[in-house]
């Protein structure tokens, strides 16, 4: 028996890279999936692979996202758990960022997490209970230069991901996914370089690049009476890569060590 057998899952960003792959691990365990994404083709396509249901919106749009939420809820006849997933990213340094870049980034990443939740707490709450998963990142622990909105919006969805576990226990489960870096085609372009991807593998003490799979399959984990008793928690994912200390690393490459 799959661990995920008659949980009812909505992915929002399901369409590409890390959603794509949990809403193929779902299927695999015996859940039934909805996709939520603004790329309608790309959604459609992933939902026909795991015989769910696609629906389109832009998870900053507050009623787009409830008005899909609840259609996707309909269409799996009540929802167990919701994936909020959907992100964007963006690299510059912090003075260059547009109002609007900023805005966009702290929207989509931050906003839509909210969103999200706000409108799937009443229907899983219809349900008896649940579970929601929040995609946040290692950079909303400590922030990647460059990704100053998106680190910041990362930390908010830790933030969020918190307060919710506390205000909605006991009916509902509330955890979080940090990923390090992981390919997908928001990074394969930085990875298609061999020299970027070596340095990467050699700064991970599991010494490789992530990849959609590795975060799926927390998030089934967080999904399934596996994590019965975990609800607050920012499960990272980045085979360590966060934890090499710079300044001890540089004194010990001295010694050749
Ligand atoms: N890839 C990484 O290295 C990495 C690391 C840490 C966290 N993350 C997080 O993982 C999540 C998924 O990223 P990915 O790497 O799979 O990227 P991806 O680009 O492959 O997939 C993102 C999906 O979100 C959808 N999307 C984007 N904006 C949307 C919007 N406004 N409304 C609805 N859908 C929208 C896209 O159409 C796409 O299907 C994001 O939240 C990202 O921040 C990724």
């Amino acid at each position: 028996m799959g661990l995920l057998e008659g949980q009812n899952v909505v992915i929002t960003g399901g369409a590409s890279g890390i959603g794509a792959a949990t809403a193929r691990l779902v299927h695999e365990h015996g859940g039934a999936v909805a996709i939520v994404d603004i790329d309608e083709a790309g959604a459609h396509a992933v939902a026909a692979d795991v015989a769910g249901a696609g629906f389109v919106a832009d998870v900053s749009d507050p009623e787009a996202c409830r008005a899909a939420i609840t259609a996707a809820d309909a269409a799996l006849g009540g929802m167990t758990a919701l994936f909020n997933n959907a992100g964007i990213g963006a690299a510059k340094p912090l003075h260059d960022y547009s109002d609007r870049l900023f805005a966009k980034l702290v929207d989509v990443n931050l906003a839509g997490t909210f969103y999200g939740i706000r409108a799937a707490v009443p229907l899983l709450r219809a349900r008896g209970g649940g579970c929601i998963v929040n995609h946040a990142s290692v950079s909303g622990i400590r922030p990647t230069r460059f990704e100053g909105p998106y680190s910041a919006a990362k930390a908010g969805v830790i933030s969020l991901t918190m307060d919710a576990a506390l205000e909605y226990g006991p009916d509902l489960r509330v955890n979080c996914v940090s990923p390090g870096l992981i390919e997908t085609p928001l990074t394969a372009g930085v990875l298609a370089d061999r020299e970027v991807r070596t340095a990467v593998e050699d700064a991970t003490p599991l010494r490789r690049v992530g990849t959609a799979s590795d975060v799926a399959n927390a998030v089934v984990f967080l999904m399934s009476p596996l994590a019965a008793y975990i609800t607050g928690h920012n499960l990272v994912v980045d085979g360590g890569s966060y934890l090499p200390n710079s300044q001890a690393d540089a004194i010990l490459r001295q010694f050749g060590m």
